[in-house]
């Protein structure tokens, strides 16, 4: 016979163990935002003093390819948490399923955006035009993921 004590017992493991469980999934969530925005940041200035919207200003732009660099090579598993998709978080997060059905696809993208900065080091403090021609493949980097991995709406 089925003990109905061990149903309760699991039942209240369950209750006990999801909102740790979502806490968890919802501060990897804003985590990977809060990086995003650190990114948009640094890419925007350069982006900017292209466009010549901002000064361009070579300590400037190289310390912004510096920390483009240093964020696409952290080690970001950590906010990849199973369970933090946009179907799993409904309203919290535009991370599509894809990016955990399909993995380790995306890092592709992730290579696109490293290599990017690492061009960029070494070309975005030598003068406008110099930064101007290498900006591109940043920009095509960030589209490329979002076109595939990022929904419109949250
Ligand atoms: C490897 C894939 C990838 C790359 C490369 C990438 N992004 Fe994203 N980005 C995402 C995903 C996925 C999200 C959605 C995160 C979420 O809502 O949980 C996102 C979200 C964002 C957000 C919104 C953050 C928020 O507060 O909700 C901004 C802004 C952003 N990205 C800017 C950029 C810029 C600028 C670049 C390029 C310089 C870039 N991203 C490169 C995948 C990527």
């Amino acid at each position: 016979m089925r003990s109905r004590y061990a149903v309760l017992a699991f039942a209240s493991a369950v209750a006990t163990l999801t909102p740790a469980l979502a806490d968890d999934v919802d501060d990897a969530i804003k985590a990977r935002q809060g990086y995003y925005q650190v990114v948009s940041h640094n890419s925007g200035a350069l982006f900017a003093m292209a466009k010549g919207g901002i000064e361009y200003d070579a300590d400037k732009a190289l310390a912004h390819a510096k920390n483009l660099d240093a964020l696409a090579n952290m080690n970001n598993s950590s906010m990849w948490m199973p369970g933090s998709s946009k179907e799993d978080r409904k309203g919290k997060t535009r991370a599509l399923p894809v990016i955990w059905t399909t993995f380790p696809a995306i890092g592709e993208k992730g290579q696109a955006f490293k290599d990017a900065t690492a061009n960029l080091v070494a070309t975005a403090g030598d003068g406008i035009d110099s930064l101007r021609a290498n900006v591109g493949p940043l920009g095509a980097s960030c589209k490329g993921c979002h076109e595939t991995y990022r929904a419109k709406d949250f």
